[in-house]
């Protein structure tokens, strides 16, 4: 896979083998070919409301203990790492949103990263296609999908509400530090991990728990989990984990 995708690179350089692009990249002669590199390589499949049980125990499970905790808890943070093109966080904001309707003073900001710069930018302008919005329950379509005034155009943009609520950030999980001031009451980080190795894994995982608030919530894709980790949390529900 990796040959495959680096392949595109190597001949869009004219260089004739790894070697010589390990050396442009490891010397960083060009720098804006490490962004490249990451871009070929990195897996971005992401969609609306993907593995929506979340999205609900969020709803019904998280947010009500939280509103219920009183007054401090009105302030809440959550963080989307490796949030792709943007999908991801804009589901989370449109679920926000909905429970901060029918709950007067709680307020929450989320932050969204990826280590791939190009994802990014699509992400930031919260344009997409109409095949791609199926999956979005048809509330939250009428609440915050913008239509073009031009009716050739055939995307989409994101509500201002749900692209004000969300800050994109370049933040790459191998750093030991993310750079945050604060803790975050819940972190997706979902079907990232599965690229890393076992090590890199539990590593990244106990700096994710470190960024939690206590009583935080971390979660994970379907197919990743804590098993066999030295991590203590309360497993809630599949691939979602409490820091105790
Ligand atoms: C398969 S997508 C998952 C998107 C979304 N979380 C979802 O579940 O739909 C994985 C994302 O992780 C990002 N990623 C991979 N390695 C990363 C790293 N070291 N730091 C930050 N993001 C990374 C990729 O660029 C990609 O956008």
């Amino acid at each position: 896979m990796l040959q495959s995708r680096l392949q595109k690179r190597l001949k869009a350089l004219d260089l004739h083998d790894y070697k010589s692009y390990c050396d442009l990249v490891l010397t960083k002669k060009d720098k804006s070919e490490v962004e490249k590199l990451i871009v070929s390589v990195s897996t971005n499949k992401t969609s609306f409301f993907r593995e929506p049980q979340h999205f609900d125990y969020l709803l019904s499970n998280i947010l009500p203990n939280a509103h219920q905790q009183g007054k401090k808890q009105n302030f809440f943070k959550l963080w989307c790492a490796g949030c792709s093109s943007g999908e991801e966080p804009y589901s989370l904001s449109m679920v926000m949103h909905q429970f901060t309707k029918t709950h007067p003073g709680f307020t929450f900001h989320i932050d969204a990263s990826d280590i791939s710069i190009e994802v990014l930018r699509k992400a930031g302008k919260g344009i997409y296609s109409h095949d791609s919005l199926e999956d979005i329950p048809p509330i939250f379509r009428k609440a915050y999908l913008l239509k073009s005034k031009d009716k050739t155009n055939k995307k989409i943009r994101m509500s201002k509400a749900l692209r004000d609520s969300i800050q994109f950030l370049w933040i790459n999980l191998m750093n030991d530090s993310f750079g945050f001031d604060d803790k975050h009451d819940v972190i997706f980080c979902r079907n990232t991990l599965i690229y890393f190795d076992r090590t890199t894994q539990e590593r990244v995982i106990n700096n994710l728990f470190r960024q939690l608030k206590t009583g935080g919530y971390l979660i994970l894709g379907h197919s990743e989990s804590l098993i066999n980790m030295s991590i203590s949390a309360k497993h809630c529900s599949p691939s979602v984990y409490q820091k105790i």
